[in-house]
């Protein structure tokens, strides 16, 4: 087994941030890989968006209200359940059912905000996605040269990939997807290839009329991003199968296709492409607010 760095945190409990009764839409997020639902990072963003929009509730989603057992399931879980959960969590909160929301994902948790929306018909109105790797990672995060631990760790860990034990509780293993080895996961996926809507013969249309039904799909890409291998996975873009050469969203399969709505939504002009020039993860308040004023609220 390959060695997962667990970072540790000061942990606060208590599942909801609090909030003031409003009608401006709520905000539900879904944390990154290595975070929990409350640390001080979501705080940080959870306060940004309440600088430039008080009114809002903010709702985080979280696989286990203990925190650090939250920052573990974003390791070590099956994203599958993890998603029956969250969609549970979120069917439970009165407030989101009355009225629509934004769901709003920290990278490999916008790959999951989308899944639990083709899945459980949430009643989003924008998702929006912060380095999400929407068509899978054909890379693990790259090594510094020097790194040998972390080149050896890489190399057992894409030797072990699609093995069903591997697929089942590596969380970053469920969303790897290397074109030029495309029968591979076609195959073995465990998560992704379904809520990518790939397998030719089992296309769910449920989950092309629940994308379709958003308002707005807002992709947000780190221009300098190493952690995403290829960063313009966060853009919804492929890689050619033979060259492994970036393919634009128009030309991927997911548009000429139609696998997944994303045709409707693109033609409408409902899909915006954002761009951090930073690397992954790296969002200052400024940007915050910026989405805020545009997608959030009212
Ligand atoms: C996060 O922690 C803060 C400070 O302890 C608390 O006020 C807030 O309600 C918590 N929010 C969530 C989502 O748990
Ligand atoms: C499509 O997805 C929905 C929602 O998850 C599920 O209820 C349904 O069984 C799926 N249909 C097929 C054909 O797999």
């Amino acid at each position: 087994m390959f060695v997962l760095k667990l970072i540790t945190e000061a942990l606060l409990a208590s599942p909801l941030i609090t909030h003031e009764k409003s009608d401006s839409r709520p905000v539900v997020f879904w944390h990154g890989m290595g975070d929990t639902y409350n640390s001080s990072a979501m705080q940080r963003v959870f306060s940004a968006l309440h600088s430039v929009k008080p009114e809002l509730s903010i709702y985080s989603v979280y696989i286990d209200e203990d925190q650090s057992k939250d920052q573990q399931a974003s390791l070590i879980g099956n994203v599958n359940e993890q998603v029956e959960i969250v969609c549970d969590q979120l069917n439970s909160i009165i407030e989101l059912q009355d009225q629509k929301f934004d769901f709003i994902g920290f990278s490999q948790g916008g790959i999951f905000a989308r899944a639990a929306i083709e899945r459980c018909g949430l009643n989003v109105n924008n998702l929006i996605t912060f380095g999400s790797p929407h068509s899978g990672v054909s890379d693990l995060p790259r090594c510094s040269d020097s790194d040998w631990f972390c080149k050896q760790k890489n190399a057992l860990l894409k030797r072990q990939v699609w093995k069903k034990n591997i697929q089942n509780s590596i969380v970053s293993a469920q969303y790897f997807r290397d074109p030029l080895d495309y029968e591979s996961y076609l195959e073995n996926s465990a998560f992704l290839v379904d809520v990518n809507n790939e397998l030719p013969n089992e296309k769910n249309e449920t989950y092309i009329e629940n994308l379709e039904s958003l308002n707005k799909l807002v992709l947000i890409m780190f221009g300098q991003d190493e952690t995403v291998v290829p960063k313009e996975s966060a853009w919804f873009y492929d890689q050619d199968k033979q060259t492994g050469d970036t393919i634009n969203f128009p030309n991927t399969e997911y548009y000429t296709k139609d696998l997944l709505g994303l045709k409707k939504l693109f033609d409408e002009r409902k899909i915006d492409y954002l761009t951090i020039d930073d690397v992954h993860m790296a969002i200052g308040d400024d940007f915050l607010k910026k989405v805020t004023e545009t997608y959030l609220g009212h």
